[in-house]
């Protein structure tokens, strides 16, 4: 069997003009459309008479060394000798050939596909033979026959479709570039590709990914009767008068295609390759880091970059703003939001070391964890909050303004004016956020119980790789009932709980949640906002968005576990597993 490789041609260039048809040709596998509508259709999958006087006048305009068609259902005879444009194409002396999945490949799918088919068939029959039993003695036997028909149904779909897309446009991609590989005596060619609709995106995308210039053609049609009136007969005479249809080229612009663009705003000597990564991953095209980025070079490079894209192609350029002290990103961040306006205005992430997504992730964590233990609502909780980097503030602004009593502690013990610097920082947290929280300094053990003896819930947010809470004041802690640790390097922040803890009962009554069970739920947040920052192109994500869109992560995620069941025959006593 041929096998499939789309190699890139070596030292040619070739340019593909993708011309539209003006219906998807038919093709399948496993079972032809069978309704009578679609077989009167058939009569319509032909070239019209426009299509075919456009495409002449292109071939002399555009002289491409040769042209493809997909093939479809029809045999070579049929292609060469029943095909209006393997006539035309013969006539203008270009070279025509059909392009398609290889008749091997497609055969080796229907035998799976067939085998498929024949299993729905044969619950198809013995649904036929239980309908003519009594509904009573066989109903269970039917619900299941029903649930397992629709099942091989639904997987002969996806199949096929697999198949008709990408499957084909890989073979009729490696049928062009197989062509333009026999024209040996010329370093650039030109070809042009009659496309199905269905498959333009898929062909154009995939000639580009190995950098073949390709530009994509369809015919726009009008009717532009100068009869006013709709003939009132369906006399052929008066159809055909009526009938004056305006038929033109349409160059399909590649602009929703320009390139997603990133720009880093490192507030940090180093720009974080952790956000850097993030967001190739989550599908920007080039990240441009920029490091110790001030508020006045967070404006010019916007200004720069906004202009430079116009205002289609801006939607497609996202600025993020990070750096380990979340002051200095807020002021930049301003910075950038203001030198934006209308039509330029484009998305903005502010993420200062993480923290934002952290916290997010932190609070939306125990939101949903205490109700499914019963535990009542974060909302109604006192919350410690151990450590006052960025990610303890945010998290206590974000707990505050769920309507939580919280307490934001810095336990550092070589802070020097640590009572003043406490209160200052509620007092900053009141001013900057709108919060109401009570700071405290507590850097002696003494200090630290009375605080974590308060609270329904800790959140565990002090420096990596020190340890914050001892497994025996578990036993003091007699209101406690979660316990968060962010604290991914040793020693823990909290003795006894592990890394992927989730709500595991680490003492009686108390739930641990683990740094990675924090940090994973980070990472995906992170990335999805990456991603619809990427693709929306018109939001302010910080860490509200970002409590917003963990909130919507965990919903999914815990929805398929909750929803999950299997189907067997017999059924249990409650007909699932
Ligand atoms: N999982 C993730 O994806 C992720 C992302 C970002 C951050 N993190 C983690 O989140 C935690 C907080 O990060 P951050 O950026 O907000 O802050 P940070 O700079 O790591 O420090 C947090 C706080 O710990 C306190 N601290 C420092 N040394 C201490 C000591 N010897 N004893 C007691 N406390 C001490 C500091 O003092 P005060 O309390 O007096 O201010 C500091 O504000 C870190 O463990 C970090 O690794 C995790």
């Amino acid at each position: 069997m041929k096998a499939l490789e789309i190699a890139p041609l070596k030292d040619r260039k070739l340019a593909v003009l993708l011309v539209e048809k003006e219906y998807n040709e038919p093709f399948w596998i496993a079972e032809p459309p069978s309704t009578a509508n679609s077989r009167m259709l058939y009569s319509l999958f032909k070239p019209s008479i426009a299509f075919t006087k456009i495409l002449t006048n292109l071939i002399k305009k555009v002289a491409p060394d040769f042209a493809t068609e997909e093939l479809g259902m029809r045999s070579q005879t049929e292609f060469y000798q029943d095909n209006v444009l393997a006539q035309m194409f013969q006539k203008n002396g270009v070279p025509f050939f059909p392009v398609d999945i290889d008749g091997n490949a497609k055969m080796y799918l229907e035998t799976i596909i067939n085998k498929k088919r024949d299993l729905r068939d044969n619950v198809i029959k013995a649904l036929t033979k239980l309908s003519k039993k009594t509904s009573k003695e066989v109903a269970t036997e039917r619900e299941y026959l029903v649930a397992y028909g629709q099942c091989l149904q639904a997987e002969l779909y996806e199949q096929e479709q697999e198949a008709n897309s990408s499957i084909r446009e890989n073979w009729m991609v490696m049928g062009i570039l197989d062509h333009a590989r026999e024209i040996d005596d010329k370093k650039e060619i030109r070809s042009l590709h009659i496309c199905s609709p269905e498959h333009t995106e898929g062909i154009r995308k995939l000639l580009e990914s190995i950098d073949i210039q390709v530009e994509t053609l369809r015919l726009s049609k009008k009717i532009v009767s100068t009869h006013a009136e709709t003939p009132h007969s369906d006399e052929l005479a008066d159809l055909l008068e009526s009938m004056q249809i305006q038929v033109k080229p349409v160059v399909r612009k590649a602009s929703g295609d320009a390139p997603h663009l990133l720009f880093y705003l490192d507030t940090d000597a180093k720009a974080s390759p952790f956000d850097i990564c993030m967001a190739y991953d989550a599908g920007y095209n080039a990240v441009i880091p920029y490091e110790n980025v001030t508020p006045q070079d967070g404006k010019r490079i916007v200004q720069d970059a906004i202009f430079s894209r116009g205002p289609k192609a801006v939607k497609h350029t996202s600025f993020f703003i990070g750096g380990k002290n979340a002051e200095k990103a807020e002021e930049v961040f301003e910075a950038v939001k203001d030198a934006m306006f209308p039509p330029f205005k484009t998305s903005i992430i502010i993420d200062p070391g993480g923290a934002y997504t952290t916290a997010a992730a932190m609070v939306a964590k125990v939101e949903a964890a205490l109700p499914s233990q019963n535990l009542g609502d974060l909302k109604d909780k006192t919350c410690a909050v151990l450590g006052t980097g960025a990610v303890g503030q945010i998290a206590a602004v974000l707990l505050a303004k769920l309507g939580c009593n919280v307490m934001i502690a810095s336990l550092n013990p070589k802070r020097t004016n640590g009572k003043e610097y406490a209160e200052n920082l509620a007092r900053f947290l009141a001013s900057r956020y709108g919060v109401e929280v009570e700071g405290i300094f507590a850097p002696t053990g003494t200090e630290k119980l009375e605080i974590l003896k308060k609270a329904d819930v800790i959140f565990c947010a002090g420096t990596r790789g020190v340890r914050v809470i001892e497994k025996e004041s578990f036993k003091d802690l007699r209101l406690v009932k979660v316990l968060v640790d962010i604290n991914a390097i040793p020693p823990f922040g909290v003795e006894g709980i592990k890394l992927k803890d989730d709500m595991k009962e680490i003492a009686r009554g108390i739930f641990g949640i683990g740094a990675l069970t924090v940090g994973d739920l980070k990472h995906k947040l992170e990335k999805g906002i990456l991603r619809e920052a990427r693709s929306n192109g018109n939001e302010v994500y910080n860490y509200n968005t970002a409590l917003e869109l963990a909130r919507t992560l965990l919903r999914k995620e815990l929805l398929p576990a909750k929803l999950t069941l299997t189907l067997s025959y017999p059924p249990d006593e409650q007909g699932s597993k």
